[in-house]
């Protein structure tokens, strides 16, 4: 084991999420089975019990790369020289909670763990935020944290991109792997817009394989976009797992490239498409050497325009929500 070790933070380690998080990240799914890592994990104070809990499975594991775990409620102490900084806790809806009040209850954290990870993270920390409004969080994150690279700063779509890619494969017949160059557009949310009109299966068109754009627009946008709901509906608590396994997905090809297939991250926008720079949107992107690159140029036309609008719209008013949090 050659590799120096890297550290990777965990907020919300105490939650379902985390609990399926953990023990792949430990495991080498997601840095690659040669690279041992330290997990420095974040809870709020009355939920350490629990994932001290969790630290006594993670020991019983016994797994080889897994070189140390730091259990904390400071966030200073989580992010301490942080590699990877995978933000997974969140203020849930509570009964009778507002959207706005969640908003508010959110972005009071997000601040707070922006400028702690400004302050005590590496310089090339690579964020990723899961916790919802995940593309808000996330945008309130790097605007709390002026002295590191916006580009570090990233949200989860990633699930949005699998449930797509599931159903495609469902639809198509074929397997997953082999559906290229889908593309999941804006807010992590049920206005987000699941794109197949550029997507290919061994060089066929996905499209064209489908050809049925009723489909399209009343069964497969409405199905990716409100796939968390009927989750919750059917098992009575969010999607954790496949979120856990997003979440390792994203990272992974992060660190270790895509070998220029598209994935989609919630990044902030440089312009591209009419986002409006630093908007925290769902990009198809590639990775290569540590760093992603949005896939630029693609066609948009008139009823992509309108579906891009129409979840922006939503991130704008999340955005106007919490700008009095940010100065
Ligand atoms: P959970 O409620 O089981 O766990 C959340 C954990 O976060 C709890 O242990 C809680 O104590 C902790 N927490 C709350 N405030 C915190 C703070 N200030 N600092 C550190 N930890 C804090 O929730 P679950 O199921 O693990 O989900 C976590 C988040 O992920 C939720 O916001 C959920 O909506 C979101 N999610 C996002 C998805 C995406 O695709 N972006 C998919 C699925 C879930």
């Amino acid at each position: 084991m050659t590799k120096p070790v890297k550290r990777v933070a965990v907020t919300g380690a105490a939650g379902q999420i985390g609990y399926s998080l953990l023990f792949r990240i430990a495991n080498g799914d997601m840095l690659g089975k040669d690279q041992p890592v330290i997990l420095q994990l974040l809870d709020i104070t009355a939920a350490l019990p629990a994932v001290r809990g969790v630290v006594m499975e993670l020991e019983d594991c016994a797994f080889p790369l897994l070189q140390g775990v730091v259990v904390t409620d400071d966030p200073k102490a989580a992010f301490k020289d942080a590699d990877y900084a995978m933000l997974v806790g969140a203020r849930p809806r509570s009964k009778g909670m507002e959207r706005k009040d969640l908003l508010e209850a959110n972005g009071a954290i997000f601040t707070v763990q922006g400028r702690a990870l400004d302050e005590a993270a590496s310089r090339d920390v690579r964020v990723l935020v899961v916790g919802n409004p995940a593309n808000t969080n996330a945008y309130i994150a790097m605007k709390s944290a002026p002295g590191l690279p916006k580009k570090n700063f990233t949200a989860m779509l990633r699930l949005d991109h699998n449930r797509a890619l599931s159903q495609i494969s469902s639809r198509t017949g074929k397997p997953v792997d082999q559906i290229e160059k889908l593309a999941v557009w804006g807010n992590h949310s049920p206005t987000m817009y699941p794109d197949y009109r550029f997507a290919t299966i061994g060089g066929q068109s996905v499209k064209a394989m489908i050809n049925d754009e009723a489909w399209n627009r009343d069964t497969f946008i409405p199905t990716v976009g409100k796939r968390g709901g009927a989750i919750i509906e059917a098992r009575g608590l969010s999607s954790a797992a496949s979120a856990a396994n997003a979440a390792i997905d994203h990272m992974r090809d992060w660190a270790l490239g895509t070998s220029g297939k598209w994935v989609t991250m919630g990044i902030p926008s440089d312009g591209s498409y009419g986002i409006p720079e630093d908007v925290m949107y769902g990009f198809p992107v590639t990775c290569a050497n540590g760093e992603y690159t949005m896939v630029k140029g693609l066609e948009i036309d008139e009823f992509s325009r309108s579906r891009m609008d129409l979840t922006l719209k939503e991130l704008f008013e999340e955005r106007d929500g919490v700008a009095h949090l940010l100065g």
